[in-house]
C-alpha cells in the first residue's frame, strides 16, 4: 500500500473522515489489519458509544460491533432501552491488534502509544458528531476519551460532565462480560452493564 499525498484539510464531515481512516500510519497496527474500522451510526447521534478495538469480525467487516462483543452490546443496549440504530459506535483504536496463533487471530490490547496515536481520530469524530454524551466501555475506551488512566471500579455507573458540550459515562466492556467464567457472575455483571446504560437514554435525541 502506497501512503497517500496528505489532505489539503480536515475532513468536515464524518463520511470524509471515515474515508480518510484508510490511509492511517500513526502506528504500526495498519499493516497486518485488513483495515481501518471507523465509526457507524447517524450523524446527528447525541450519543457516541466508544469500544475498544476492533475484533477479528469487525476487522473483516469493516464495521464495529458485529462479532460476539457487538451481540452483547446489542441485547445490552436494547434492555435499556437504547435502539442500536441510535447510536454512533466507534472505537478508541481504529485497526485490529492480534497475534496471530496458526488460523487464529488472538485479540491483543492496544498499548498507550497506541491509543494516543489513534486519540485525533477519537477528537475529530467527537468535534463532528458532538454528542451530549460520550459512553465509554472498559478501561481503553475510558482513557482514550478522558486522556488520562482511570479506574474503571471507581469512575463507572455515573454521569459526569466531561467539558462544556458533552458529558461521559464509565461502563464495562462487553467483552468483560463474555469472559466471566461463572454464569451468576455474569447474570449480576450484565444486569449491572444494562443499568449502566439505561443512564445513557435520557441523552437519546
Ligand atoms: N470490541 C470493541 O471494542 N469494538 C468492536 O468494534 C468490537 C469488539
Amino acid at each position: 500500500r502506497e501512503t497517500p499525498p496528505p489532505p489539503l484539510a480536515a475532513p468536515n464531515t464524518l463520511a470524509a473522515l471515515h474515508d480518510e481512516l484508510e490511509s492511517c500510519r500513526a502506528c504500526p497496527l495498519w499493516a497486518p489489519a485488513t483495515q481501518a474500522v471507523p465509526g457507524e451510526g447517524p450523524p446527528d447521534a447525541t450519543v457516541m458509544v466508544v469500544g475498544e478495538q476492533p475484533g477479528d469480525r469487525e476487522d473483516i467487516a469493516g464495521r464495529p460491533f458485529v462479532g460476539p462483543a457487538g451481540a452483547l452490546f446489542d441485547r445490552a443496549s436494547a434492555d435499556a432501552g437504547l435502539t442500536r440504530s441510535r447510536l454512533y459506535l466507534t472505537n478508541a483504536v481504529k485497526h485490529f491488534k492480534f497475534e496471530p496463533r496458526g488460523k487464529f487471530r488472538l485479540h491483543r490490547s492496544p498499548k498507550v502509544d497506541e491509543i494516543r496515536a489513534c486519540g485525533p481520530w477519537l477528537a475529530r469524530e467527537r468535534a463532528l458528531l458532538k454528542p451530549r454524551l460520550v459512553v465509554a466501555m472498559g478501561a481503553t475506551a475510558a482513557r482514550a476519551v478522558l486522556g488520562a488512566p482511570v479506574t474503571l471500579g471507581q469512575r463507572r455507573s455515573r454521569v459526569e460532565q466531561l467539558d462544556d458540550d458533552a458529558a461521559v459515562l464509565i461502563t464495562v466492556h462487553p467483552s468483560y462480560l463474555l469472559r466471566l467464567p461463572d454464569p451468576d457472575a455474569q447474570a449480576q455483571e450484565y444486569a449491572r452493564f444494562v443499568a449502566d446504560l439505561r443512564l445513557a437514554v435520557p441523552y437519546l435525541g
